[in-house]
């Protein structure tokens, strides 16, 4: 019999505090700005995908939750696989030429996210790091997530970030052929345990607008962004950071919320506009303001942040010991009711996870 070469990955989603939202070069993805985010625990949210690679199979094949997807010559996609036949080659078959040679085989891959696919809530990163980490595995190469990382940037953008757990940046480099646009994890999930994250499905539908098309129109039309790139990230990037390491929630609270809104205020400045936030995600960030409101004029702090990525989704980051009375605050204020929330409105609540499970 024939030897199998299959192997499976799981990796989590991130939740950007600071957005990464423009490309200045498409078919690298190297951003407009570097980006920070959290990884959140693979509990509620996550990618797993298996890759198999065999003598027989004609092409590489992709199913995505259970339905074949065309892998585009000079894709996104396609660019990984390529990128990881090339590693294999390298890396294992010409330093060892008894190995035998998957680089020359054809690979099936089947992945599935066990949240909503393309609804703002990262499933292209968790989805492209699963990808790599899965054809890492099944070519046994031994190379780091920051190699990793790389390869995942040229699939989606946000995917460089779920190779590292905890607190990580993507830095947006400033090399013509990308070799420095990667990310670096910022703290690890131990060093700020106490940060939780709520994930409130307002909404499963597909976006109208992808990621990648959305942010293309907006960096051809938004005069907002450049003001954004250029006077506002740089100085936030360094902000969270110190916030990040000094556990400093209030900081951390007020960078995030501050980010997510400029975000969204870039989006409805692209012409023709886009809109990712419906009337209950505006309803939530109303909630989160009037809570730290009450918190504030009491003399306490910051209580938890929202933030929004492209989709209705909201993400609420919380120290633990608020998360109960958050839950609480948004079941009653947003009872289940059909018309408001469809049948799918759904809580998870979600540590930050200590590392990307290879
Ligand atoms: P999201 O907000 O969910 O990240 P995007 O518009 O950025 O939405 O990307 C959605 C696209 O990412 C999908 O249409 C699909 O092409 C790709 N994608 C999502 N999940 C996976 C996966 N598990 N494996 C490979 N590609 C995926
Ligand atoms: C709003 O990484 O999905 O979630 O690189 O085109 O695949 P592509 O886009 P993608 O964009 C993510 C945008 C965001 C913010 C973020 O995750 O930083
Ligand atoms: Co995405």
């Amino acid at each position: 019999m024939s030897p199998i070469y299959q192997a499976t990955a799981s990796a989590p989603v991130n939740i950007a505090c600071i957005k990464y939202w423009g490309k200045r070069d498409t078919k690298l993805i190297l951003p407009t700005n570097s980006s920070l985010s959290v990884t959140l625990d693979q509990d509620h949210l996550r990618s797993t995908t298996t890759s198999r690679a065999d003598p027989s199979f004609e092409k590489d094949r992709l199913w995505l939750n259970g339905k074949e997807e065309e892998i585009k010559d000079g894709g996104r996609m396609s660019t990984c696989i390529k990128e990881m036949k090339r590693l294999r080659k390298q890396e294992v078959e010409d330093k060892n030429p008894a190995e035998p040679k998957l680089s020359s085989f054809s690979v099936h891959i089947s992945s599935f996210n066990n949240f909503p696919t393309a609804a703002g809530l990262a499933s292209s990163a968790s989805g492209f790091a699963a990808l790599v980490s899965s054809l890492a595995q099944l070519y046994q190469l031994p190379v780091s997530p920051s190699t990793l990382s790389l390869i995942a940037r040229q699939g989606s953008g946000s995917a460089c970030r779920s190779l590292y757990g905890g607190f990580v940046a993507w830095e947006m480099g400033s090399a013509v052929d990308g070799s420095d646009s990667l990310a670096i994890e910022v703290a690890p999930q131990s060093h700020w345990p106490d940060i939780h994250a709520l994930i409130c499905v307002v909404s499963d539908d597909k976006k109208g607008t992808s990621s990648t098309s959305g942010m293309q129109r907006t960096v051809e039309t938004s005069p907002l962004l450049q003001h954004r790139i250029n006077h506002v990230v740089p100085q936030r990037m360094k902000d969270i950071s110190t916030a990040i390491l000094a556990r400093d929630f209030d900081s951390f609270a007020r960078l995030t919320m501050a980010d997510s809104n400029q975000f969204h205020a870039v989006a409805l400045d692209t012409e023709p506009p886009i809109f990712y936030m419906n009337d209950v995600s505006r309803s939530i960030i109303s909630l989160i303001v009037e809570y730290n409101r009450l918190s504030l004029a009491a003399g306490g702090g910051y209580k938890a942040a929202y933030t929004y990525d492209a989709g209705p989704n909201a993400v609420i980051y919380a120290p633990k010991e608020n998360i109960k009375e958050i839950i609480q605050l948004i079941v009653s204020y947003f009872p289940q009711q059909k018309d408001s929330f469809k049948d799918n409105f759904n809580l998870f609540s979600a540590d930050v996870t200590s590392q990307a499970k290879l």
